[in-house]
């Protein structure tokens, strides 16, 4: 059983703005084929994978057909947004197992846990990775992998280099604009393209998120 607001309060003002998310990120993507998409923030507890699990739940409540990676070696895994079995996960298969992508209970939305790496070798600088990536972008309409914060790990510009884009999401309140500088230079510099920004846990009263993530949309269009 899952647990996301958009799947409980479909109603509430983040529900309507990840689905608002939602629709930018498809007209954006739209010339794309088998989209790829990485979503990070600057730091822990910005809320990436909330909006990164709600944001897959409601592109499969379109229809679309989408994997969620859990792609964060430190999180807190998806377990807060689903019921799945540990399975070894993204990890385990990049180290050879035998591993699939289970059903998240919504539909067209199946999902990937991220696992625990045996040995020492890095686990996403192996070259299974990019077969892998590949393997599952032909069987999605769109896969979607949640890395770690940009600033504390080297994670989301190593997987990003195999993806259409990325989509950074800030917390209101928690971010410099410093943050937003260096993490904009790091994807540019490793020529990996932002597509979108989302101020996340934004006061109804101080701001209009949907207005934030077009303003950004329209920024990197350029
Ligand atoms: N818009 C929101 N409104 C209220 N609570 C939120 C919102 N977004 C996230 N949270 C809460 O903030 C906490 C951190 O969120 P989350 O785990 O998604 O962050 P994260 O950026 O993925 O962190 P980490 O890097 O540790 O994985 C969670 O308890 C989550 O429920
Ligand atoms: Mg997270």
């Amino acid at each position: 059983m899952a647990k996301l607001w958009i799947e409980s309060e479909p109603l509430n003002k983040f529900s309507d703005a990840v689905r608002t998310l939602r629709e930018s990120l498809f007209a954006h993507i739209s010339d794309i084929e088998n989209p790829l998409i990485i979503t990070s923030s600057p730091h822990r507890g910005d809320g990436c994978t909330t909006l990164t699990a709600n944001l897959a739940g409601a592109i499969g409540q379109s229809g679309k057909r989408v994997l969620l990676i859990d792609g964060d070696l430190n999180g807190e895994g998806l377990g807060d947004y689903f019921q799945h079995e540990s399975n070894g996960g993204f990890v385990k298969i990049i180290e050879g197992g035998d591993v699939q992508a289970v059903s998240s209970g919504i539909e067209n939305l199946d999902i990937l846990p991220c696992g625990i790496p045996k040995g020492n070798k890095h686990p996403f600088d192996s070259p299974r990775v990019i077969d892998l990536l590949q393997k599952y972008r032909k069987g999605y309409d769109i896969v979607i992998i949640d890395t770690a914060p940009i600033l504390e790990s080297s994670d989301p510009v190593v997987l990003g280099k195999h993806a259409s884009g990325i989509i950074l999401v800030f917390r209101a309140g928690n971010f410099q604009r410093e943050d937003e500088l260096v993490a904009r230079e790091l994807l540019e510099r490793s020529g990996i393209k932002i597509i979108g920004a989302v101020i996340n846990g934004v006061r109804e009263q101080d701001q209009d998120p949907y207005y934030t993530y077009q303003r950004h949309l329209e920024m990197n269009r350029k």
